[in-house]
């Protein structure tokens, strides 16, 4: 029996953190969208204001796995909630109860906190990873849709003249 440990990353695993993100978007065949590299990494995690927090999970000395979140807000709950952004376990080392651990210890990380809920998407065709989350006791909402503005739609967006009066 080898011992799991998780905790919070630090600045010296951002190659780590960088290499599990690399991981996620290949199984989601994504890999193409991935721009990121540790420079911008270690700004965004770990500069004055982190963006996001990051949990590994070792068992023994080996990384296993992690999971990317951050801080979110619902106005209908007045409260802030936390949104996972990534959820990894190495393929050798699945279905050993890891990504649950990663999961609970996210949820006692929201509930400590007073947060209101933890929210996150998965795409449609990865049944194994929403059979799992159903598992946890998560809801899928199949009435909302994600949207995304990005690249050259975000910069238009930005640059769009709008009205300054309304005539009523
Ligand atoms: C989804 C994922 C994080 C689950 O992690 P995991 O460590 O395999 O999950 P667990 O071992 O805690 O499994 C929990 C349950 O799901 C089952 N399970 C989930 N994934 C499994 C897998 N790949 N192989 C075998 N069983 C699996 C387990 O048998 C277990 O069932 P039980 O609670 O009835 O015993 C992991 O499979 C993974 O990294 N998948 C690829 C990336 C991914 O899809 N991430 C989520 C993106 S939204």
């Amino acid at each position: 029996m080898t011992s799991l440990r998780i905790r919070f990353a630090a600045e010296q695993d951002v190659s780590l953190v960088l290499a599990f993100i690399r991981k996620l978007a290949e199984y989601e065949k994504l890999s193409h969208d991935v721009v990121v590299d540790e420079e911008s990494l270690r700004a965004s995690l770990f500069g004055a204001t982190p963006a996001a927090e990051v949990l590994l999970a070792f068992i023994g000395d080996e990384p296993a796995g992690f999971a990317v979140y951050f801080r979110n807000f619902s106005t209908f709950l007045g409260r802030p909630g936390i949104y996972l952004e990534d959820l990894f376990v190495e393929p050798g080392l699945r279905g050993k109860g890891i990504g649950t651990a990663l999961l609970v210890h996210l949820a006692k990380v929201c509930v400590e906190r007073g947060y209101g809920r933890l929210n996150w998407a998965v795409l449609d065709w990865n049944q194994t990873a929403i059979d799992f989350y159903k598992r946890m006791g998560a809801v899928l909402l199949d009435q909302w849709t994600i949207c995304r503005v990005s690249g050259h739609a975000l910069k238009r967006l930005a640059e769009r003249n709008v009205i300054s009066s309304v005539t009523l």
